[in-house]
């Protein structure tokens, strides 16, 4: 999968993108990331990329045309076929989640559009952007950190990124369920116990513990995501029974 990213600051993608799971994918080749600096294709002798805003108010604007012709550069170089999706990052786009990054993940092509400053003119979102997606409610920035935080998180969706071994974790988070508690070496840490039975060797009674600890973790912090998870007749009293307890 090859990404695009249309951006004032393209060191601070390569370099973000270039440790552990996602350097790994890059290096084999299962993955491309290309970030072009806008301000590359900037016509103006001072290489200014944004303007003041119609209507006034504080801010500057980013403008149409050095966006566009990074656009366009992309799209010839890489001779694309058909119009590519296009995601513009903003608190005002549709929130990211795995579902969303599993579809982005069926896609050969994908750019993103990083604005900074107090917005970019709309017109020419309205003519190449496809997507507007936010990663939170919060606001950052500017859409560097977002597109790293979504290309991270798409490119674990591409076949032969993640070996089986990581698979795991992506898997169990997708059945609507937070992760259990892990433990490592020592057995007893400054007078803390790891749980018996992970030290019982039972393997079916330490299945039954982890998924007693997913659901009660994810009914403790996120229990909007309970609603979405398939439960077991048994696994919904065990819920049921600790509710009562704690009330
Ligand atoms: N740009 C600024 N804030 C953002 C957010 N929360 N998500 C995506 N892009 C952003």
């Amino acid at each position: 999968m090859n990404f695009y990213v249309m951006t004032l600051f393209p060191e601070m993608i390569l370099e973000g993108l270039s440790y552990s799971i996602l350097g790994r994918a890059r290096r084999a080749g299962q993955i491309s990331v290309e970030a072009v600096n806008i301000r590359d294709f900037s016509e103006d002798k001072h290489k200014h990329v944004d303007d003041y805003p119609y209507g006034g108010g504080a801010g500057m604007v980013m403008s149409c045309e050095p966006i566009e012709k990074t656009y366009r550069y992309l799209c010839d170089k890489r001779k694309l076929r058909s119009r590519p999706r296009v995601v513009y990052l903003t608190p005002q786009g549709k929130v990211f989640d795995q579902q969303m990054a599993k579809e982005f993940a069926q896609e050969e092509d994908l750019f993103f559009l990083c604005g900074h400053y107090e917005g970019v003119d709309e017109r020419v979102l309205d003519a190449i952007v496809t997507d507007r997606v936010s990663i939170g409610d919060y606001v950052l920035s500017g859409g560097e950190l977002a597109s790293m935080v979504m290309i991270d998180a798409i490119s674990r969706m591409v076949p032969g990124v993640l070996t089986n071994e990581e698979s795991k974790d992506t898997e169990s988070f997708e059945g609507n369920l937070l992760e259990y508690p892990q433990y490592t070496r020592p057995e007893e840490w400054q007078g803390r116990r790891v749980p018996e039975v992970l030290l019982s060797g039972h393997h079916a009674k330490i299945e039954q513990w982890r998924r007693e600890q997913s659901i009660l973790r994810t009914w403790e912090t996120r229990p909007e995501l309970l609603e979405k998870a398939a439960l077991s007749q048994k696994e919904q009293e065990f819920l049921e029974g600790r509710k009562k307890q704690q009330s």
